[in-house]
């Protein structure tokens, strides 16, 4: 029924090929981390664990909850640097850049209501009709089931590309309105998927619309997730008129609706799926950060009766190479935790995430995707560029597409991932959109994004090499195409 299940033969080659590249990523590498606040230095135990991976083995230790809290705002101010030879300096990178999200989310301290008319002063959208024109999905050519839509090619398209433009979505948050922030090249917005075998229907938004007419889509995981949820807001909301739509964002859950239509575009925060001590939605920067990975009803109770659910979880994961895990509960007060291998606690999470789905999804009811990892651009030699700075001086895709390119991509997680969605017994659609997105070196915010809620100053963008966020992605940009894919799910879903 949808791709990921006709891969089995190429899981097992690829398999062998992980299996090769597993021990690559050990090198050591130092880690030079100061703190200075209030005139003390601060140990940070996350950067501890990296340094002694892999020799460090599973040992229980205390929450140091106090210092925890003391030392968010600490870490929001931090300075690092992490080793250039490293795939794995991502912790400093991942932990910038949720924090800007905190601060920038923090913004709203209650729950906020943007009510689209009151924005509305300078915008020059056309008055459209209330009422949909009819939907037009003659031509509107579907790509046959067994078609393989991830493997393919990035096609420079400036005539179809951008599907809609920075400007004229007003709900695109400043981490991403890259154009805005400064950026000078927008090459980046023209690039179009192109699958070997087959073409994506042309996006149209009524009739995705129609099919979400007095429905709810959501997206549940991390940034990367709401990077996601922010282009499909902003793909279909160009066809609502002033007025007709609002944004709600309350706690853990941002609505996006859509009045005419009584349909919603949901995002609910929830990094590691499970339940987790990152889970508030403002105040989520944690240097420890522990898992409960068999405890996920909390959040679940959010999902139910959701009719189209898009999951995520993989950035949280790369700070460190092992994962901590409570014992106990948060509820309870532990403050014991282990330390686990990452792939192994990503399965336990996956393992929890698939019974919730198969005890609470009613698969003629409710349609699941799950992506595969976003991938990361922080070491230009991966592309063989000598010159570059993280992802910062980067214009253009990889073209040559003959072999995958190595970024410094757990596949071990991806792997897992697909074989989840493989065995669970509800069908779950897996958006491979891992490789295809290493290509895309180009498209990240880069230094032309906001960090603690402040847009970057002239200094800080002239030092990419400390401030680029090579993590997130511009809109216009990449994670539309992701939203191609599930679009073209929906419509094809009778
Ligand atoms: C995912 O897509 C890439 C190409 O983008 C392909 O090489 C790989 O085999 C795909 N993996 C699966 C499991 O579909
Ligand atoms: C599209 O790209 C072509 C080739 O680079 C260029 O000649 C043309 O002016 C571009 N069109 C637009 C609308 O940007
Ligand atoms: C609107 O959609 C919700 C589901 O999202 C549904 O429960 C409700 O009945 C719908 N209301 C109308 C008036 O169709
Ligand atoms: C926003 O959502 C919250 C939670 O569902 C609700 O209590 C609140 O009334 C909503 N605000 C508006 C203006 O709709
Ligand atoms: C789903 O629909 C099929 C066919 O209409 C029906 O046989 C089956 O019992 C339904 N399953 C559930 C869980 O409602
Ligand atoms: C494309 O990449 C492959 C594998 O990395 C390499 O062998 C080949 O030489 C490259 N081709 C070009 C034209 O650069
Ligand atoms: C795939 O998942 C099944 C069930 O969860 C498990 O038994 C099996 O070991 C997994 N295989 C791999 C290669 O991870």
């Amino acid at each position: 029924m949808q791709p990921s299940r006709r891969k089995l033969s190429l899981f097992s080659s690829e398999m062998a090929a992980m299996k090769a590249r597993k021990n690559n990523n050990l090198s050591i590498f130092a880690v030079v981390f100061s703190v200075f606040i209030f005139g003390v230095f601060m140990y940070n135990e996350d950067v501890k664990s990296i340094a002694e991976f892999p020799f460090s083995s599973p040992k229980t230790e205390k929450v140091q909850e106090q210092s925890q809290k003391q030392s968010s705002p600490v870490h929001n101010a931090l300075q690092t640097e992490v080793s250039e030879s490293s795939r794995f300096q991502l912790g400093t990178n991942t932990e910038e850049s949720e924090s800007e999200l905190e601060s920038d989310e923090s913004v709203n301290l209650k729950s906020s209501v943007l009510k689209e008319d009151e924005e509305q002063r300078n915008q020059k959208l056309e008055q459209l009709p209330a009422v949909a024109e009819e939907v037009d999905d003659d031509d509107v050519e579907l790509p046959p089931e067994e078609c393989d839509l991830y493997n393919g090619d990035w096609v420079f398209d400036n005539v179809s590309y951008p599907l809609y433009k920075e400007d004229e979505c007003e709900f695109l948050t400043a981490q991403v309105t890259c154009l805005r922030n400064g950026r000078k090249d927008s090459l980046f917005q023209n690039w179009r998927w192109q699958p070997r075998d087959c073409s994506l229907p042309k996006f149209k938004p009524r009739l995705l619309l129609e099919k979400l007419r007095g429905k709810r889509l959501m997206f549940v995981g991390d940034s990367l997730n709401r990077n996601q949820w922010e282009s499909m807001v902003c793909l279909v909301q160009s066809v609502i008129p002033p007025g007709r739509k609002s944004l709600n964002k309350t706690g853990s859950l941002a609505v996006f609706k859509l009045h005419d239509y009584n349909a919603t575009v949901e995002f609910y925060w929830a990094p590691f799926l499970v339940e987790s001590n990152s889970d508030d939605p403002k105040m989520h920067s944690i240097l420890n950060r522990i898992i409960m990975p068999e405890s996920i009803d909390k959040h679940g109770e959010n999902w139910k009766n959701v009719d189209y659910l898009v999951f995520n979880t993989y950035i949280w994961w790369m700070n460190t190479f092992t994962m901590k895990v409570l014992r106990g509960s948060f509820e309870e007060g532990s403050t014991e935790f282990d330390e686990i291998e990452r792939p192994v606690a990503y399965g336990r999470v996956l393992n929890t995430w698939m019974r919730w789905v198969e005890e609470n999804v009613d698969p003629n009811r409710t349609t699941v995707f799950f992506s595969s990892m976003s991938p990361l651009h922080i070491k230009s030699l991966d592309w063989n560029n000598p010159d570059g700075i993280k992802c910062a001086k980067e214009t253009m895709p990889v073209l040559n597409m003959t072999a995958p390119l190595e970024v410094g991509t757990d596949r071990r997680l991806f792997y897992i991932a697909m074989n989840v969605t493989q065995t669970i017994k509800v069908p779950v659609h897996f958006i491979n959109i891992t490789a295809l997105s290493e290509y895309r070196k180009d498209a990240h915010t880069s230094v032309y994004t906001i960090r603690q809620g402040k847009m970057l100053t002239p200094d800080q963008q002239a030092d990419p090499a400390t401030y680029a966020d090579c993590i997130h992605w511009c809109l216009p940009g990449l994670p539309d195409t992701w939203n191609e894919f599930i679009y073209t799910r929906i419509i094809s879903d009778s």
